[in-house]
């Protein structure tokens, strides 16, 4: 049998997590495979895909700036992809290649696997920003039936990408924030504030409900501002490590046919790695 061969490809590739991830998983399941990073340059998408094709290999993770352009070279458009406008995983069904997107799965999972997570029952999130990241929660929120209201430093965008997502999906400034986060289950933060390198996200947290979750995409610092403040005041914290490690325990599945764990082992390999 050959060695199934899976990489991940952006331009530039820098540091990537997903190798050491991956790694992880394949020696766990004994699996004859290997997770590479490449740097593949823009003009070299088409022919890496085409070689993808040749070779057979077995998948593919897309990073900056892949996610859109690589849609022209794919057979099918899975749903989450298709609504997130954005490719980040390549796989195979019946010989057909298939970009597909794992986010927004990644997110759900890692609230279903928190705990507090869904156990109290949300009914209503507030997302802020209205970039890709709010995109990717804002669909996956609204796959569990959840209204959500996002909020942006630029109302325009907000509005417009609230009208993309359709029903059930409100944007805003963030003149109106304390009172939407009055009415909040659960608070998504998308924007990159809070990240290293990154002023804080300066936000009360005063008038969420008590039994409010916030949930901070950012994972570098572990433990953001925005989630100390959180715990100060007894609400959930969930923070945005397990959205990588859930994601890419999809990605893995689709390639292997095998659903990984996210082992509190893994998960202190990638905190090491911060
Ligand atoms: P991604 O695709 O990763 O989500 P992005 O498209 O750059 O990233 O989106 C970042 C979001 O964070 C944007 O909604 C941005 O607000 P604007 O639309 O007003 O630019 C938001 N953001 C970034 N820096 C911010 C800041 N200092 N204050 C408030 N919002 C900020």
């Amino acid at each position: 049998m050959t060695t199934a061969r899976v990489f991940v490809i952006g331009h530039p590739i820098g540091h990537s997590r997903s190798p050491m991830m991956h790694g992880y998983w394949i020696a766990r399941h004994g699996l004859d495979a290997t997770y590479e990073k490449r740097d593949v340059a823009p003009e070299d998408l088409g022919a890496f895909v085409r070689q993808f094709r040749a070779e057979g290999w077995t998948g593919c993770n897309l990073t900056i700036p892949h996610k859109r352009e690589v849609m022209a070279h794919v057979d099918s458009i899975d749903p989450a992809a298709e609504a997130m406008g954005a490719v980040n995983c390549l796989w195979w069904e019946e010989n057909r290649l298939i970009g597909g997107n794992t986010d927004a799965y990644g997110l759900i999972a890692h609230l279903d696997n928190s705990r507090p997570g869904w156990d109290r029952g949300a009914s209503r999130a507030v997302v802020l920003g209205a970039g890709g990241a709010a995109r990717a929660a804002t669909w996956g929120l609204r796959q569990r039936g959840l209204e959500v209201d996002l909020c942006n430093r630029t109302a325009s965008k907000a509005e417009t990408l609230a009208d993309e997502l359709g029903t059930g999906v409100a944007g805003h400034g963030t003149d109106q924030l304390a009172e939407l986060l009055a009415g909040a289950d659960v608070l998504v933060n998308t924007t990159s504030l809070g990240m290293i390198g990154q002023p804080p996200l300066d936000l009360d947290l005063g008038p969420m409900p008590a039994h409010g979750v916030v949930y901070d995409v950012v994972y570098a610092p572990l433990e953001t501002d925005l989630l100390k403040r959180a715990a100060a005041r007894g609400l959930g914290t969930v923070d945005g490590l397990g959205m990588l490690l859930h994601q890419g325990a999809k990605g893995f599945e689709r390639w292997f046919g095998v659903m990984p764990e996210v082992t509190p082992e893994l998960r202190r390999m990638l905190e090491d790695d911060i």
